[in-house]
């Protein structure tokens, strides 16, 4: 049983979740865990034996991995085993490779059992690809947030943008609809939008838009005491 109030957020890549989870936590006092960042972790990880990439190290890793969480001022810091990894997880070698990290079952499985756990002990908003179907698909607070892929990457590439890094846009469409492809196609737990989840396409809206509404939705969705 959850003792919490769990609010889940999924959606394909660069629609804004991480950010208006973070703010959506901040604003009720929740914890906020991006299990983006986890996936990542575990890549991160792999890619650190030098070993080439194949599910068995994967899933091994993934049953041995620490990670935690340390909120800081408008970021969420990331540390596996004590190292801080907070922008290593975001690097390219990364990104190219996490989907195909995602997919193998026995990572999944290690994940999971860690996301329910830390979900178990309190009110928490998570972000993700199957937090609503699969994680806790029990939750009475699910969105699905998504925005055209145009839209997307020209968000992501703006955040790249702002760290220094030079940009081409046709390419990270690309490197967006490939990854959308392997996460909504894969056999264990693919994106998808739960049932019971508030569709939004936020390609319109403005971040303080996207999280007034799920403010407004937490609200009417909360337990009463
Ligand atoms: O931030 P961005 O949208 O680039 O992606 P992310 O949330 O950091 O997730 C990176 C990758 O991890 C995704 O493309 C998925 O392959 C995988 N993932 C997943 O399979 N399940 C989750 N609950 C979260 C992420």
């Amino acid at each position: 049983m959850t003792k919490g109030f769990v609010i889940a957020i999924d959606g394909p890549a660069g629609a804004g979740k991480s950010t208006i989870a973070r703010k959506a936590a901040a604003a009720l006092g929740f914890a906020y865990i991006d299990t983006g960042a986890m996936y990542r972790s575990v890549t991160w990880k792999l890619l650190q034996t030098g070993k080439p990439f194949s599910e068995e190290l994967a899933g091994k890793l993934a049953g041995e991995i620490r990670i935690s969480f340390r909120p800081e001022g408008n970021r969420n810091r990331v540390f596996v085993d004590e190292t801080e990894v907070t922008e290593d997880i975001r690097s390219a070698a990364v990104t190219k490779l996490v989907s195909r990290v995602a997919a193998v079952p026995a990572v999944r499985e290690a994940m999971v059992d860690q996301q329910r756990r830390m979900g178990r002990e309190g009110n928490v908003v998570l972000d993700g690809r199957d937090i609503g179907t699969v994680v806790f698909p029990d939750s009475p607070c699910k969105i699905y947030l998504t925005a055209s892929v145009e839209e997307r990457a020209r968000r992501r590439g703006k955040e790249l943008e702002e760290k220094g890094q030079a940009v081409d846009y046709k390419a990270l469409q690309a490197e967006i609809a490939a990854r959308d492809k392997q996460d909504m196609e894969r056999a264990v737990s693919p994106l998808k939008q739960a049932d019971d989840a508030i569709y939004l396409d936020t390609s319109d809206m403005s971040i303080d838009e996207v999280t007034g509404a799920i403010l407004r939705l937490a609200g009417e969705r909360r337990p009463k005491a």
